[in-house]
């Protein structure tokens, strides 16, 4: 049987809920790209808010992390893996949590117990040695020779702020040699495995630490890493997770895996990254911001790298890979499924787009590198503005021929190109609200009428995923399970442009964020707007926080009419929709 349907059955003969894994990128939390934890989206649970499926809940998670990007190319580092976690709100601690993480490993996974160690939390001028741990794991059979007491690594948080505490972690020794008498956590032959997390604190962005109403448990275990050791290889993508994807990008390339281990790893890593990203229902594209930057930046990569392996980048290569991870994985992640169109879309979408300008772009870099000089601001800003060269590949262009890139020369042209470009937007503003922007800012107050004709048509609990506004156009994305029927389209129709001929006044006023979320406006990431907000309303019909323009009444809107209703991605439907 698989590691994550053993893991879920163990934890659920103990008691535990299975939950669903959530998106990639977190649904209400702009502190970060990506969930890198399991505990991630269970945050406001682990700080006392009751889960709806009880106190003892387990899963696996899809995480990315992409401070390890780079890193990609050796033998364990992932952008995306998978974390199988079981918590405790405020329900069993440490004995419980220990003795349970030992029973899975030594009798449902049947690792001998002398190939594992652990650490515990040493203590320090705030937090008392974990003296509790330390007991457990000696009674249950663990040598106190195999117990290291360190600090640093035993104490969990997310980044900088959130809930955290003292840790123990479960170490493997992942090697033929003699096991040591000693277990020495720096030597690299002993492998972490599983980090449980005894998370009382809670630590703010000022770095009070305070405690939390319960004493949680959060316990995380890395799926590559567990399966290259139950499978005994010592390089994960030789595990059953990766082995036929490999096979697939040697046999597509004609070269072993033996003559470019790197490559094939990176093409391998990146594009199941891709897939799940591209998948994710909240509609990531690749783009040069954010989420969609480092899409845009794994695909890009991936397809240098089977350049390197001299794939014909112009053959259907990368949508048979992404076809082979799609198979292995759907089982697990039906989102993949659903997106399965919008995967491949995404992909190729972005090969032809970087395959008109790669060649260039190459032969540019090696121009300007001719005589191995390093690569000033100027010429990676070029790459990067003509054609289409992530920084970073450029810098690992760089890297592979022993030159450096004068990053702090990049990072002006590229703030003198944003200011250029948004003067220019500014400009365009300005002349356009005496000319073409006085539509857009028709669309924008439209975009507000659809959202709210949206809950009253469909369902109260629809919320705006994204728009986008242009002088033709407004486009709409929202959270919805379902096709609209032409009945909800043609009420939305009605609504609106009833709204819109009841001449209704829209007012705006500042005011302190938490008093407008209070009062009910609708908003679609809180954490992303200051203090002071601007609230928009639209008589009784909508109450937004948003940057504006708007028109100052609903009369001037003309007639709203849909064009088009369609999937944006899995949850997520989108309209594009014009005044006429
Ligand atoms: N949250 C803990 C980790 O990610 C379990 O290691």
């Amino acid at each position: 049987m698989n590691l994550k349907d053993l893991y879920i059955n163990f934890f659920v003969s103990k008691g535990h809920k299975q939950i669903p894994s959530a998106p990639v990128v977190p649904e209400n939390d702009p502190s970060v790209l990506f969930n890198v934890a399991g505990m991630q989206p269970l945050v406001p649970y682990l700080m006392g808010q009751p889960h709806p499926y009880g106190t003892r809940l387990c899963d696996y998670q899809k995480c990315i992390r992409t401070n390890d990007l780079d890193a990609t190319g050796d033998t364990t580092h992932h952008t995306f893996f998978e974390m199988l976690g079981n918590w405790s709100l405020g329900d069993y601690f440490k004995e419980e949590s220990i003795e349970w993480s030992l029973e899975f490993l030594t009798k449902v996974l049947n690792i001998p117990v002398d190939k594992l160690a652990v650490t515990v939390f040493a203590g320090n001028k705030d937090i008392p040695f974990d003296e509790i741990s330390y007991n457990k794991w000696l009674s249950l059979g663990i040598s106190s020779s195999k117990i290291a007491k360190t600090i640093e690594d035993n104490f969990w948080i997310a980044g900088e702020s959130g809930p955290c505490g003292p840790d123990t972690e479960i170490f493997y020794f992942r090697s033929e040699d003699n096991i040591p008498e000693s277990f020495d956590p720096e030597d690299e032959r002993w492998v972490e495995i599983w980090n449980n997390v005894f998370m009382e604190y809670y630590k703010d962005a000022n770095g009070d630490v305070t405690e939390l109403p319960k004493k949680n448990v959060d316990t995380g275990m890395g799926v590559e890493r567990t399966t290259a050791i139950l499978e005994g290889v010592n390089d994960n993508y030789e595990s059953s997770i990766w082995k036929d994807v490999i096979e697939l990008i040697s046999n597509i390339s004609k070269i072993k895996y033996e003559e470019n281990k790197t490559s094939m790893r990176i093409i391998a890593d990146h594009l199941r990254t891709a897939v799940f990203i591209a998948a994710d229902r909240a509609g990531i594209k690749p783009s040069n911001t954010d989420q969609g930057y480092i899409l845009r930046r794994l695909i890009r990569r991936a397809i240098r790298h089977a350049k390197m392996l001299n794939i014909d980048i112009n053959s259907d290569w990368e949508q048979k890979i992404a076809k082979l991870i799609i198979e292995k994985n759907k089982a697990y992640y039906p989102e993949i499924v659903d997106n399965e169109s919008v995967v491949y879309e995404v992909l190729k979408n972005e090969k032809i787009k970087f395959n008109r300008t790669l060649e260039k772009g190459l032969r540019e870099f090696e121009k300007a590198t001719r005589d191995n000089i390093n690569i000033d601001g100027q010429t990676a800003f070029r790459l990067f503005d003509t054609y289409g060269f992530p920084l970073e590949l450029t810098e690992e262009l760089a890297k592979e021929r022993g030159l450096k890139v004068d990053i702090e020369g990049f990072a002006l042209k590229f703030k003198a190109h944003q200011e250029l470009s948004r003067t220019s937007s500014q400009g365009k503003f300005k002349g356009g609200l005496a000319g073409n922007s006085e539509i857009e800012t028709k669309y924008h107050t439209a975009t507000h009428l659809l959202n709210a004709a949206l809950k009253v048509v469909v369902s109260s609990d629809i919320h705006q995923r994204g728009s986008n506004i242009t002088d033709e156009r407004m486009r709409f994305d929202f959270n919805c399970d379902h096709k609209l029927t032409d009945e909800e389209k043609q009420n939305i129709e009605e609504l609106v442009n009833k709204w819109i001929k009841e001449e209704i006044d829209v007012t705006s006023e500042e005011m302190n964020k938490d008093e407008a979320i209070a009062s009910g406006a609708e908003c679609m990431f809180v954490e992303k707007y200051p203090d002071r907000v601007t609230v928009y309303s639209i008589g009784n019909i909508s109450k937004e926080l948003c940057g504006g323009p708007h028109v100052k009444n609903t009369r001037v809107l003309g007639t709203f009419k849909i064009k088009k209703e369609e999937a944006s991605s899995a949850g997520v439907r989108r309209i594009k929709a014009i005044l006429e």
